[in-house]
C-alpha cells in the first residue's frame, strides 16, 4: 500500500480529532502540525509522537513530499493562502470537507468499537460454552466410571450366579442318570412283568430323564463356557480335517438311524486352524447335530470351508430341512428358543444348542452366521483363524 505524508494546519479540536484519527491508520505518515498557538492539544500530541510542530505554515506549503494537506483552522483567507504557496503535486482538504471525513473516521471508529464489543460478547460466550462442555464431559466421565463399576459388580454377580446354576445343575445330574438306570431297568423287565399301562408311565419318565439330562448337560456346558477366562483358553494350530472327521464319528449313529448322508470336503490335509480343539468339536457338533435333526431321512448334509482373505477360513454347514422362518431367525441363538417346527420334528432339543456354539464362537473372536429359508434349508457358517504353516486349497 502507497504511504501518504499528511500536514495538518490548525491544532484546535478538529486538528486533534485529525491527527489522532491519522494516527492510528498504518499506511498515513503525518509530517507536520501547526498552530499559532504553540500548546494547541494537537501540538502536544504531535510532539509526543515525534511530529515536526510549526507556528507558521511556510514550512509545510514548502515541502515537496506532502501529499495531502489538512486545514482545519476554519479561515478562509488561511485556505487562499495554502493553495497560493503549496507544492503544485500537494492536495488540500478545506476545514468543511476536513469535517466531513472528520464524521466519517468518528463513525467508522464507533462501528469498530461496536465489533470490538460484539467480538468480547461472543467470546464471553464461547467461553461459557467451554466451560459448561467441560462440565458435562467431566460428570459424563463420572458416569462412565460409575457405569463400569456397576457392570464389575453385575459381571461379579453374574459369575456367582453361573458358578451356582453349575453347582446345582452338576447336583441334579446323578439322580437323574440314577432315575434313568432305574427306568431302564424296569423297561427290560429285570423286575418282572409290569403291566402296559405302568409300561407307557415308565418309558415317559425315561424319556423325559433322557430329556432332562440333555438339559442338564447343555446347561452345564453353557456355565462354564461364560465362566471361562477368555485370556485362559488354550489355543492352539489343529488340523481340520481331523476336526471334523471326529464330529462326523461322533453323530454317525445319528447319521445311519436317520440314512442321512454327510459329505465333506476332498482336500483337507494341509489345513491347520488356530482354536481350542474340544469346543470346536462341540460348535461343528451342535451346527452338525441341528442340520441332522432338522432334516427329512434320507437327506445330504454337506460340509464344506473356503479361504478368505486376511488368514481366514470360512467353515459352514448346509442342510435342505426344514428351514427358518424369517421372523425367528434374530431370536435361534437365544437360550431356549426353539422354533415350534422344530419343536415338532425334534422332540430331544434342549434350545441351548446355538447358544453354547454361538458363545464357543465368541471366544474365538468370530460369530455364526446364518443364511436360511423356510421349507428349503439352512447354511450355518463361522470364521476360524488359519494356524502358522498352513497351506489352503480351496475346494
Ligand atoms: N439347521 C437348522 N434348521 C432349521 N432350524 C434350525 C436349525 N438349526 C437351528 N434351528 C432352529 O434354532 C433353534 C435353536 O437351535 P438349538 O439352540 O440348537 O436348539 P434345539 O436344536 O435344541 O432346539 C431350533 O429349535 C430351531 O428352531
Ligand atoms: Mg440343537
Amino acid at each position: 500500500m502507497k504511504t501518504g505524508i499528511i500536514a495538518i494546519i490548525g491544532a484546535g479540536k478538529g486538528g486533534t480529532a485529525i491527527l489522532e484519527a491519522l494516527l492510528k491508520m498504518p499506511s498515513v505518515i503525518t509530517k507536520h502540525v501547526c498552530d499559532v498557538n504553540p500548546s494547541a492539544p494537537g501540538i502536544i500530541l504531535a510532539r509526543q509522537h515525534g511530529i515536526q510542530c510549526h507556528t507558521r505554515m511556510a514550512a509545510i506549503c514548502q515541502d515537496k513530499e506532502i501529499d495531502l494537506i489538512f486545514e482545519v483552522t476554519g479561515r478562509k483567507e488561511i485556505f487562499a493562502r495554502i493553495l497560493a504557496q503549496k507544492q503544485e503535486k500537494t492536495r488540500v482538504i478545506g476545514s468543511e470537507d476536513a469535517r466531513i471525513i472528520f464524521h466519517l473516521l468518528d463513525l467508522q471508529q464507533e462501528v469498530s468499537d461496536r465489533l470490538e464489543d460484539d467480538n468480547l460478547i461472543l467470546e464471553r460466550r464461547v467461553l461459557e460454552r467451554t466451560t459448561e462442555q467441560e462440565k458435562a464431559n467431566k460428570e459424563l466421565e463420572q458416569k462412565i466410571i460409575e457405569y463400569e463399576k456397576l457392570n464389575e459388580k453385575l459381571q461379579q454377580i453374574n459369575n456367582e450366579k453361573t458358578k451356582y446354576l453349575m453347582h446345582a445343575t452338576h447336583q441334579l445330574k446323578a439322580p437323574f442318570a440314577a432315575i434313568q438306570s432305574y427306568t431302564d431297568l424296569i423297561l427290560e423287565g429285570y423286575v418282572g412283568e409290569i403291566p402296559k399301562t405302568t409300561r407307557a408311565i415308565v418309558e415317559k419318565i425315561n424319556k423325559r430323564c433322557i430329556l432332562l439330562s440333555d438339559s442338564i448337560k447343555d446347561m452345564l456346558e453353557l456355565a462354564n463356557l461364560k465362566s471361562l477366562v477368555k485370556e485362559n483358553i488354550q489355543m492352539s494350530g489343529c488340523p481340520l480335517d481331523s476336526i471334523i472327521s471326529s464330529v462326523v464319528k461322533h453323530l454317525a449313529a445319528l447319521t445311519v438311524s436317520r440314512e442321512i448322508k454327510i459329505s465333506v470336503p476332498a482336500t483337507l490335509d494341509d489345513v491347520f486352524v488356530q482354536c481350542n480343539r474340544n469346543q470346536i468339536l462341540i460348535l461343528l457338533s451342535n451346527l452338525l447335530e441341528n442340520a441332522i435333526y432338522y432334516s427329512p431321512n434320507g437327506a445330504t448334509i454337506s460340509i464344506a470351508f473356503k479361504a478368505v482373505p486376511a488368514s481366514l477360513v470360512k467353515i459352514s454347514v448346509t442342510d435342505h430341512g426344514i428351514g427358518i422362518d424369517e421372523k425367528h431367525l434374530p431370536r435361534i441363538f437365544e437360550e431356549y428358543f426353539r422354533a415350534n417346527k422344530a419343536v415338532a420334528v425334534n422332540e430331544r432339543g434342549t434350545g441351548l444348542g446355538l447358544a453354547i456354539a454361538m458363545e464357543i464362537a465368541e471366544i474365538h473372536g468370530t460369530k455364526i452366521e446364518v443364511e436360511s429359508t423356510l421349507g428349503k434349508g439352512s447354511v450355518f457358517s463361522f470364521h476360524l483363524k488359519t494356524a502358522q504353516k498352513t497351506k489352503i486349497h480351496n475346494s
